[in-house]
């Protein structure tokens, strides 16, 4: 966990640089290598991370809308592709960095936009902008977070912002003035939030925002001291009540009171609000929770610069297709825009598939938050490079030095019953 030092103002201008260590001296150092040596594959870090957590907190990481079907789609689209490794090419030299939106990635996946961040790990946002920083991959801010993000930009000047909106031309202007004003460059808006998913896991584990004081939730929080002292208390005691900072151009309420957050009027976003953005956003624009591929065509029209395909973790839409199923017929229509995805993606060989297809990035969101949760910036490093070691060792047995040599060649669908995939071609 990241230092004690920082600033007791509740802001943050203490917050340290993206290649400052996270508080950590030699001993600490030895520590983290220590608490590493079981997080040996990104599923890994769940484990850790919840016993760390009431299980309120976990749950709300972890849950799936209804009857998890969406989140399970995800997983079977992927397990259903097999890759066909190819033998006795000269596969050194090897190089998994790419190229998007003018700048070069050290590795071809980021950090997905994780709402309320700084309170499942402590200072969360700004771990995760650390670590992305350091590690030179993307990370998004998320609209629901809760630390400001013109901080989140000092600490991390390539981060993205993402951007829940209401219909409300006047509130998206001034929220898109404030993004650029702050220096960011890429705007990611999404767009399957028009209502919140049916989280009946949260109901279920006394997750609720505000968090209701219940016997159940006081139970939970007393034995998850890590998590009630370590991240609740410290956070106080540090920088004061956490406030949704980012929903709109002004700051929103506290995340611990009854006001609620102006979630209205979310269900009257529509396609004219995108085309007005793309009007008043200079830097590049990101639509996400994209599944049809005719509404990745329709945000082509409106000069978007990427689609960032989702079903948001399983967390909105229940029973809803694969993002990765619908993938390739994304990609035949994209033109000159990028195709990123998420959802489920847990593996070197995942990311594999993905660009086999055609996808010019992929995004992961739980893994990366639960690193924070056991060890800051320093474990979010640490799945950083877990995944990058294992799509360099697939690079290699696949048969590839690079990600752009990879083709729907190198995939075969395997499960029986399945439909079979347009590979785009
Ligand atoms: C706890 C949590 C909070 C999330 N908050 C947001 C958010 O604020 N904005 C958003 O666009 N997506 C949000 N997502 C969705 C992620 O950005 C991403 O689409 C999803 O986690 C990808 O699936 P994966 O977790 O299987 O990698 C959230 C996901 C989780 C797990």
């Amino acid at each position: 966990m990241s230092t004690m030092g920082e600033s007791l103002t509740g802001q943050q201008p203490a917050e340290r640089g993206a290649n400052a260590p996270s508080g950590h001296g030699g001993a600490a150092t030895r520590r983290g290598l220590r608490r590493h040596r079981d997080l040996l594959a990104l599923d890994d870090f769940e484990r850790h991370a919840r016993r760390r957590l009431p299980r309120m907190i976990h749950q709300y990481v972890a849950g799936a809308v209804e009857t998890g079907s969406s989140m399970q789609a995800s997983r079977t689209a992927l397990d259903n592709l097999q890759l066909l490794p190819r033998m006795f090419r000269d596969v050194s030299d090897r190089n998994q960095s790419v190229e998007l939106f003018g700048k070069r990635w050290n590795a071809p996946f980021g950090i997905g936009p994780i709402g309320g961040a700084a309170f499942v790990a402590y200072r969360g946002d700004a771990e995760l902008a650390r670590a992305a920083a350091s590690e030179r991959v993307p990370m998004i801010l998320s609209a629901s977070s809760l630390i400001r993000l013109e901080d989140i930009h000092a600490i991390n000047p390539d981060a993205w912002f993402q951007a829940y909106l209401a219909g409300d031309q006047p509130r998206i202007d001034k929220l898109t003035d404030r993004v650029a004003d702050a220096g960011f460059e890429t705007l990611v808006v999404t767009g399957d939030t028009p209502m919140l998913g049916n989280r009946e896991h949260n109901e279920r584990s006394g997750f609720s925002m505000p968090i209701k004081i219940t016997p159940k939730v006081v139970w939970q929080c007393a034995i998850a001291p890590r998590w009630t002292l370590g991240v609740v208390a410290r956070t106080f005691a540090l920088h004061g009540a956490p406030y949704f900072e980012n929903t709109d151009a002004e700051r929103g309420p506290p995340m611990m009171s009854k006001l609620k957050r102006n979630t209205a009027r979310r269900d009257e976003l529509a396609w004219k609000h995108v085309e007005a953005i793309r009007k008043r956003w200079k830097g590049n624009l990101v639509i996400k929770g994209i599944i049809a591929p005719e509404d990745a065509r329709i945000a082509r029209e409106c000069g978007a610069d990427g689609v960032l395909m989702s079903n948001h973790g399983g967390r909105q839409l229940d029973a809803a297709v694969s993002p990765f199923e619908l993938l390739a017929e994304t990609i035949a229509l994209k033109g000159d825009m990028k195709v990123m995805i998420d959802s489920g993606f847990r593996r070197g060989t995942d990311v594999l598939k993905a660009y086999a297809l055609g996808a010019d990035f992929v995004f992961l969101g739980r893994p990366f938050i639960y690193a924070a949760v056991i060890g800051g910036a320093e474990t979010v490093r640490h799945a950083v490079r877990v995944l990058q070691s294992e799509i360099d060792r697939d690079l290699a047995l696949v048969g590839v030095r690079r990600l752009t040599d990879l083709s729907p060649d190198y995939l075969r669908r395997v499960a029986a019953c399945a439909a079979p995939v347009s590979t785009g071609a």
